[in-house]
């Protein structure tokens, strides 16, 4: 195998090293290019480029694999448990029964929002995006935890990662009931991670929320199907930001506005939107697939493509058989799941989306599963921010814990006018 690229720029031959990481992908390392030949490489929107080396999550677009610290995510559906893959994602391990436990605890001791924190809802427009709730609050936590801002050992770090995993949930109950005109329900110390968010989402003062297994497990799953997926844009802007040694507060308030975007985290809303529009009659699922396939229309059909997965999206697919579980053990149904099964159906058949290998992704799944849970659409974008958190500070760690890490600077080919002389305002 093959461990230098050669590279011939007119007369100049140079030498490239070619790393190779676990699962035998292989990079050639350009970071003496420029330096030894004075060009750059042009690759916009980092398609074909790695931007750091990374022990946390593996993926194969092209088989459809997905892994979390070398453990394929099929094997944490039987008894989905978030908390427990927040831990290995963060701390490269599966946890002790007495980590879990101690970390756990962490979680709920850190469950409230300082009073101070809780009042600034009230100064927001009833009707706020839950996602620009989030991603304010996660930066205005900083005011409240700034002995957080230089983490000065393990433990500090442990700290403020079981503030954010925790607050962020009751952040985005917050957001929902503030959104709803609805009393705030303070978490409750004896209930898990989920159940708790459940609880503080939708229980009301007389009338406790019942949580049902099925649903707390399939809460658990979402989460965990969320939590990391190496490079993506959330990530990458967490990265990008900590880079510049922002505090993680402030580095994953950065994530949250990237997550929101209709081509990433906020492509949740647009499928139940879609399938919404085709079962209220205003669009057929043909009309959909013409649309998304007629390069002059700005339409997508949401849910479908991946930049990196050229197969199903595992994740898609354990959604898919989930919702199937969740509706028959709850003995519900949703048109808007049949709905989804028909286009699927459609597309895969379609030469346009079989040739360019569009696939349904994770997105195109969650919201139904959301949905059957009572989750509103304006949450959905939220969820997944809250799943990915442990994504975003295992790879914060990762970064601020490599030596060799640097400050994110891309560069550019500048194709704007040349040098040209200022023309005073009445000479113009
Ligand atoms: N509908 C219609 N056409 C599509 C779609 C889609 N959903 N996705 C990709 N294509 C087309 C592109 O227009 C392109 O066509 P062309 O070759 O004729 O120019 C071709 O398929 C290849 O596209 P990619 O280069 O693979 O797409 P890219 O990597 O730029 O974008 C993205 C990936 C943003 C996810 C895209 O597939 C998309 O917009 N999907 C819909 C939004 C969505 O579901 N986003 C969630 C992604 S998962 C996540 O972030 C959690």
């Amino acid at each position: 195998m093959a461990d230098k690229a050669i590279l011939i720029i007119g007369d100049q031959r140079i030498e490239l090293p070619v790393l190779v990481g676990t699962e035998g992908e292989r990079a050639v390392d350009i970071t003496t290019l420029r330096e030894q030949t004075g060009l750059v490489t042009y690759d916009p929107s980092f398609g074909n480029t790695a931007a750091c080396k990374s022990d946390i999550t593996f993926i194969d677009g092209e088989k459809g694999i997905l892994r979390y610290r070398g453990i394929p995510i099929e094997q944490f559906t039987e008894k989905p448990n978030f908390v427990e893959v927040a831990w290995l994602l963060i701390f490269g391990r599966l946890p002790k029964k007495d980590e879990l436990d101690l970390f756990s605890q962490r979680l709920t001791e850190n469950e409230l929002l300082h009073e101070g924190l809780r009042h600034q809802y009230s100064h927001i427009p009833v009707d706020a995006p839950p996602m620009a709730i989030l991603s304010a609050t996660l930066n205005n936590l900083a005011c409240f935890h700034q002995q957080f801002f230089k983490l000065v050992d393990d433990e500090s770090f442990v700290e403020v990662a079981a503030r954010l995993i925790s607050k962020v949930r009751t952040i985005a109950a917050f957001s929902h009931r503030r959104s709803n005109g609805l009393p705030f329900n303070y978490p409750d110390p004896n209930l898990r991670y989920c159940a708790n968010f459940l609880h503080m989402m939708f229980s009301i003062p007389y009338k406790q929320y019942i949580i049902t297994p099925e649903i707390e497990d399939a809460l658990n799953l979402i989460f965990i199907l969320h939590a990391d997926h190496e490079q993506n844009c959330s990530t990458s802007t967490v990265r990008t930001v900590g880079s510049a040694r922002a505090n993680l507060f402030a580095s994953c308030a950065a994530g949250v506005s990237a997550l929101w975007g209709p081509l990433h985290g906020g492509a949740n809303v647009e499928v139940i939107e879609m399938l919404e529009r085709i079962h209220h009659g205003g669009l057929a699922p043909e009309d959909c697939l013409r649309m998304a396939k007629d390069k002059s229309n700005p339409f997508r059909l949401f849910g479908f493509g991946h930049r990196v997965y050229k197969n199903y999206d595992p994740r898609a697919k354990i959604l898919r058989e989930s919702c199937d579980r969740v509706f028959a053990t709850l003995r519900r149904q949703d048109p808007l799941l049949d709905i989804a099964r028909k286009l699927e159906e459609l597309a895969l058949a379609d030469s346009y989306f079989v040739d360019r290998k569009l696939y349904p992704n994770v997105d195109f799944y969650s919201g139904i599963l959301l949905r059957a849970m009572g989750i509103p659409t304006n949450v959905f974008t939220v969820c997944f921010a809250i799943g990915r958190l442990p994504g975003w500070i295992a790879q914060w760690k990762e970064q601020h814990e490599d030596p060799t890490s640097r400050i994110t600077r891309p560069r550019q080919v500048y194709t704007g006018p040349p040098q040209t002389d200022y023309v005073p305002m009445d000479q113009r």
